[in-house]
């Protein structure tokens, strides 16, 4: 397709996206379990794709957190607030994890590197569904809320089942029903098997996955043969536009099928 042809996709990648059914894959050299500096070149890469898909002027990007997103944030380029305002706001007001991995912390270091702004959104990470029902109420959480859902561009990371059960306080019932239904990912509170189908899912205030269709920009960062089966199950729910940037140790393994 055309796409391919004006990013100048690579065979690899072209091949990766048809097969995850999403608009590009971008593929960098070696395997993030090995070695720490593909998150350099997944930097790079995430540069250049904001630079080329964000229109100019105002901008409001909503992040989550994670590792990998983390490990990209730090080397955001502030070229990419030359002409534009850029706006950073967490996709969900987590609290639970450490805070280095938490996304508003996420949004804070990217608005820094950039020089643009960011926003707060702190909140449980567990709450009860009447919780939530009575939070939303908030102004200042509504009108944190109200960005979330007008950003044009969302920058997430997709996780393991296995890790992100661990980083997650989850209960003893929730532990054992994703280990027997065979959770692989974990994306955006879901929990996904092998084959896409949505095991439970945490409730929770911010973004959610049935929003991302309507958001223009959406960047999926994930590396590491280790992530190869959470990226696969996770993308059956990518809407489209996903651009996924990642490297050969999980694009080989996805590829390959197994
Ligand atoms: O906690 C946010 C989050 O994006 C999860 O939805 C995802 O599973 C995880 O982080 C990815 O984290 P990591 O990049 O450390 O694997």
């Amino acid at each position: 397709p055309m796409i391919d042809r004006v990013f100048n996709a690579s065979q690899q990648e072209i091949k990766l996206a048809h097969k995850l059914g999403i608009e590009r894959a971008i593929v960098v050299p070696g395997d993030l379990d090995r070695q720490e500096r593909v998150i350099d070149l997944l930097s790079e890469e995430l540069n250049s794709s904001l630079d080329l898909l964000l229109p100019l002027g105002n901008n409001i990007i909503t992040v989550l957190g994670g590792s990998t997103v983390a490990g990209v944030a730090k080397h955001l380029s502030p070229k990419l607030n030359r002409y534009r305002e850029l706006l950073f706001v967490p996709g969900r007001g987590a609290v639970g994890e450490s805070v280095e991995l938490q996304s508003n912390t996420v949004a804070q270091v990217m608005a820094s590197q950039v020089g643009g702004q960011h926003k707060g959104l702190y909140l449980p990470e567990n709450v009860s569904s009447e919780a939530l029902r009575l939070l939303i109420q908030d102004a200042n959480i509504a009108n944190a809320i109200s960005n979330i859902y007008n950003s044009n561009a969302v920058i997430h990371g997709i996780g393991r089942a296995d890790e992100m059960v661990k980083r997650r306080n989850l209960d003893v019932i929730m532990r054992s029903k994703l280990r027997e239904k065979g959770a692989v990912a974990e994306c955006f509170g879901y929990f996904f098997d092998q084959q896409g189908r949505v095991i439970d899912r945490i409730p929770r205030i911010g973004l959610q996955l049935e929003d991302l269709d309507k958001i223009p920009h959406v960047f999926a960062v994930a590396a590491g043969a280790s992530k190869a089966n959470a990226i696969e199950a996770y993308m059956h729910h990518a809407p489209k536009q996903t651009w996924l940037i990642t490297d050969e140790g999980a694009s080989t393994k996805v590829l390959k099928g197994k």
